[in-house]
């Protein structure tokens, strides 16, 4: 058997919430955070999806890179009979984890590309794991890259203040993060005053995660529920609005946590710069418009009750669609690691993607 490429996490900046042991996939248990730091050891690509749907590990390129260790996990767990369809079906079961974030889709074709030039269950093994690891420390490296780009966009002179939704930071990616990253290495370069952070109901990514991962390294961050934006943004101190995508179509529109598009209103509406930033991954321009994204809708029981504890009538009727598409119309620059699209548009988006 090939032997196991290496783990690179080991090579993360800040947080870390996959690991990989070859034999094995750790994923740190994000249901449970700030409270408990808990992790969940994956032998099998079945119980990677499982984890995925239930948002044990989130965030589109986090969720594309457990599903490529996931493939690896299914060939090197193979039966040794139809080696081949075991691996299809590890493939298909990961795809229908979550509609929304395309990193999902681009991660696991990329697996497939490799699954179909491999000659034997050994050779896949090896091979695939590799993928999966490439796939990994790619990101990473895009999220670097990201950061430097973006900063070349906003040009602090002096600290700024941002606001910023969901979780995008070494939680929901390879490590650094994206809208995070971005965040990161504005504190670095102490041109970071604070961070506001969204609370983002109902799955409160932003209280859980982004406030946990934020004050574990030290960076400035002030809490505060969604309906707080637009006080915030009126208030002047906000320069930029910095969020992640989960998938952006060829005219610009992106699909980001739901409660994105109403930023991105508000946004305009005060003047402030408006930013979404995301690796090249999260880019599907075989989408004409932000129409054709396929919306999550999660359970009612999201925004009912929180770990069973009820906050609505019991079995009231719920409206739980977890994304929104921000219209490319609001967006003043899309940062991705191959560069930046500024007013994006058709024209801008081919110019960079093909
Ligand atoms: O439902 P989630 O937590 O997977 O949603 C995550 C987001 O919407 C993030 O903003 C997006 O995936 C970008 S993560 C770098």
């Amino acid at each position: 058997m090939a032997t196991s490429p290496t783990n690179p996490s080991s090579r993360a900046v800040g947080t870390v919430a996959i690991r990989w042991h070859g034999h094995a996939l750790e994923l740190l248990d994000q249901r449970l955070l700030p409270v408990d730091e808990h992790w969940i050891t994956l032998e099998g690509a079945s119980s990677v999806a499982q984890c995925i749907r239930d948002m044990v590990v989130r965030g589109a390129p986090a969720i594309g890179i457990s599903a490529a260790y996931g493939v690896a996990l299914a060939a090197r767990h193979a039966g040794g009979g139809d080696w081949k369809a075991e691996i299809k079906q590890a493939i298909r079961e990961l795809a229908a984890s979550r509609p929304t974030a395309v990193n999902l889709f681009w991660a696991l074709q990329r697996m497939e590309q490799v699954f179909h030039e491999c000659h034997s269950l050994d050779e896949a093994v090896g091979r695939l794991a590799s993928e999966a690891v490439r796939i990994h420390e790619e990101d990473l490296a895009a999220n670097l890259a990201m950061a430097d780009h973006a900063l070349g966009v906003i040009r602090p002179d002096k600290p700024i203040s941002v606001l910023t939704h969901c979780n995008t930071g070494a939680l929901a990616t390879g490590g650094y993060g994206t809208a995070l990253g971005v965040i990161r290495r504005l504190h670095e370069e102490n041109m970071l005053q604070t961070v506001y952070a969204d609370e983002t109901r109902p799955w409160l990514q932003g209280s859980r995660l982004t406030a946990w991962e934020l004050a574990q390294e030290g960076i400035p961050v002030t809490l505060n529920a969604d309906g707080a934006a637009a006080a915030i943004l009126a208030d002047g101190h906000v320069r930029w609005v910095v969020v992640g995508a989960d998938r952006i179509t060829a005219n610009g529109d992106v699909a980001n946590k739901i409660g994105t598009y109403s930023l991105a209103v508000l946004a305009r509406h005060h003047k402030v710069g408006f930013m979404v930033v995301a690796p090249s991954s999260t880019v599907d321009m075989s989408l004409a418009s932000g129409q054709d994204i396929p919306i999550e809708e999660r359970e009612g029981t999201e925004i009912r009750e929180i770990r069973g504890v009820p906050l609505a009538p019991a079995g009231v009727k719920v409206f739980n669609p977890v994304f929104d598409v921000t219209p490319a119309s609001l967006i003043d620059a899309i940062v991705t690691e191959k560069g930046v699209v500024h007013n994006p548009n058709i024209t801008g988006m081919r110019e960079l993607f093909g």
